[in-house]
């Protein structure tokens, strides 16, 4: 008796929602999928493009969501039945997205896989500010970091992130905005840097809060943001770089 044939697994960025930002790849292998395994934070409209099974394996902040161990096996579990599976997650996959894990339990099960990269939230929230990541002259190294880890709010090199003209995308941040206003504070960065919050990056309910360090915290609480929020620390929208007092427009501008 023949065997079904097994495919690779394709682990897929949906982007941060708008359609128009899903790689040609992607939207094909959505399309031929048979099965997609999808999170929380993709977007309905990228759903929508979904033509075969879809399971919302989501992950909530502190609800319901799919074990991760369970995440592995379902998706061992579809390949070895000779389905075509997508894993699809929000932005890009190698971000935050617990990839590792998800490889190392195709693996063990002797699957093999590949990756189709994604636009992470960051680059979507940059684009909606009008500012680069990067500028020569002012940041030469870009860092992305999360707001909390497996042990609580994260740790990271403060010190070197509170220098003059330091640029970070934080991710999962919203929680820990009081944490690292205080961290960066402790470690000499300016009350005055710039921060920009891009909530619901590149969708329609994308909304954008310029504040500073000094701000961000009450900021945060003010907003009431409920959507996923990315926080560009040492970033502000371009046109109110324009305003900036003169001493801060060098370094961040
Ligand atoms: C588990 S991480 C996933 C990151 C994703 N893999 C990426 O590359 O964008 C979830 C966090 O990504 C950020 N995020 C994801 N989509 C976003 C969006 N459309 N706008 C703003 N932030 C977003 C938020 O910080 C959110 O808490």
């Amino acid at each position: 008796m023949s065997r079904r044939p097994v495919f690779p697994i394709t682990f897929a960025g949906s982007g941060p929602g708008d359609p128009d930002m899903l790689t040609l790849g992607v939207l094909r292998a959505l399309q031929q999928a048979d099965v997609v395994l999808h999170d929380r934070l993709v977007s309905p409209d990228i759903i929508a493009l979904i033509t075969g099974r879809r399971i919302d394996v989501g992950k909530m902040g502190f609800g319901h969501h799919t074990p991760q161990p369970d995440i592995n096996a379902r998706l061992v579990a579809e390949a070895e039945k000779g389905q075509r599976v997508v894993r699809l997650k929000a932005g890009d996959p190698t971000i935050f997205a617990r990839l590792d894990e998800e490889i190392e339990a195709i693996q063990s099960a002797g699957l093999d896989f590949t990756i189709l990269p994604g636009i992470t939230a960051a680059s979507a929230a940059a684009a909606g500010i009008g500012q680069s990541l990067t500028r020569r002259g002012r940041n030469a190294s870009l860092r992305i970091l999360t707001g909390h880890d497996v042990a609580g709010f994260a740790e990271h090199d403060w010190r070197s992130l509170a220098a003059p003209g330091q640029v970070a995308a934080i991710y999962m941040g919203k929680r820990a905005a009081r944490f690292l206003q205080g961290r960066l504070m402790i470690f000499g960065a300016a009350p005055a840097t710039p921060i920009t919050v891009v909530e619901n990056a590149s969708r329609q309910t994308q909304r954008t809060l310029s504040t500073t360090l000094y701000d961000l915290a009450n900021t945060l609480e003010e907003a009431h943001l409920d959507g996923p929020a990315v926080i560009l620390f040492g970033l502000c929208p371009r046109e109110a770089a324009k305003s900036l007092p003169t001493i801060l427009l060098e370094e961040f501008a």
